[in-house]
């Protein structure tokens, strides 16, 4: 029986080891998905992904987090909510709703509130201190504000063939307030269909969505693209398009999987990765942009997981 997970960055390593064990034991693609992404926003180490996120230039911890279940097309999200410990359950629950199942701002920590999640003051002190020391460097030198926007996407693959999609992040360190990337953004920074695989972003948000990126890896792989392929033929065509009629292209990763637990990734940065199938334990990856459209992709090396970060 074939099952498989594929997630963003090197801090999605303890969560992808967690996600496996569930799909291994014949647990849910969602389930999986969800245990992957909360280990990811309950670690301070991190910072762009829930509690120890970085936050607004207001010094505000806004956040954003999405979830797709790709045998209903169900989708719950949320954008800028504050203060809840796992915004990915809320985005989860919200999946469950015909009506209001994405909900911004204010109207999502209410209904964060009042469906009972845990409330949890997210800015830690060591992410208050950075962001005022921005602050102070930003006034000073005059420095362009902006940096890291390191989403936690994830796609899993269950023995029943169900697939989830799921993402959450704390968006560009010193946004604007009530700024949204492409993490909760359907189709942008995720997108799933069972009968096919899905496909989840990280990178800049402004030009993520400029191409919807995950539902064309989607749309690829259902034309009959290998997810490698088509996660290829998306990126790098955008990017030289994005980099042709706009002037610039961003920051761009993707992942996918499809339905088999074949896996696939193109990306214009240097790209760390996680990744898991019935054959393959987990391990963190390394992807670079290669000749002619393609990735470069190598298991990370200890030499390598010694002298990086958890990014
Ligand atoms: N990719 C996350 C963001 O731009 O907010």
């Amino acid at each position: 029986m074939s099952w498989g997970v594929i997630a963003t960055w090197r801090m999605a390593f303890e969560g992808t080891a967690l996600a496996s064990e569930v799909l291994k034991a014949g647990g849910s693609a969602s389930d999986a998905a969800q245990e992957l992404v909360e280990n990811v926003e309950n670690n301070p180490d991190f910072r762009s992904v829930g509690f120890g996120g970085l936050p607004n230039e207001e010094g505000v911890l806004e956040m954003d987090a999405a979830f797709m279940d790709g045998d209903t097309f169900k989708i719950g999200a949320v954008a800028g909510i504050q203060d809840v410990a796992n915004p990915i359950a809320v985005a989860r629950k919200l999946s469950d709703e015909k009506f209001n199942s994405f909900r911004i701002g204010a109207g999502a920590t209410k209904y964060a509130e009042e469906a009972g999640f845990e409330r949890k003051e997210m800015l830690t002190s060591e992410a208050h201190e950075i962001w005022a020391k921005r602050v102070a460097e930003v006034t000073e030198k005059n420095l362009n504000p902006y940096d890291g926007h390191d989403t936690v996407g994830v796609v899993s693959l269950d023995s029943f063939v169900s697939m989830t999609a799921a993402t959450s992040s704390s968006g560009l360190f010193m946004k604007k307030a009530g700024r949204v990337g492409d993490s909760p953004l359907s189709g942008s920074g995720f997108y799933v269909d069972s009968e096919i695989g899905g496909a989840s972003a990280t990178g800049l948000g402004e030009d993520l969505m400029k191409g919807c990126l995950s539902y064309e890896i989607v749309r690829l792989m259902g034309e009959g693209l290998s997810p490698q392929s088509a996660c290829d033929k998306a990126v790098y065509d955008f990017a030289e398009k994005l980099t042709k009629r706009y002037g610039k292209c961003g920051a761009m990763s993707l992942i996918a999987m499809n339905n088999k637990g074949e896996w696939g990734v193109a990306t214009n940065v240097e790209f760390p990765f996680c990744a898991a199938n019935a054959e393959n334990e987990p391990a963190v990856y390394i992807a670079n942009p290669g000749p002619n459209k393609t990735t470069l992709i190598k298991k990370a090396t200890k030499e390598w997981l010694d002298s990086h970060g958890f990014d």
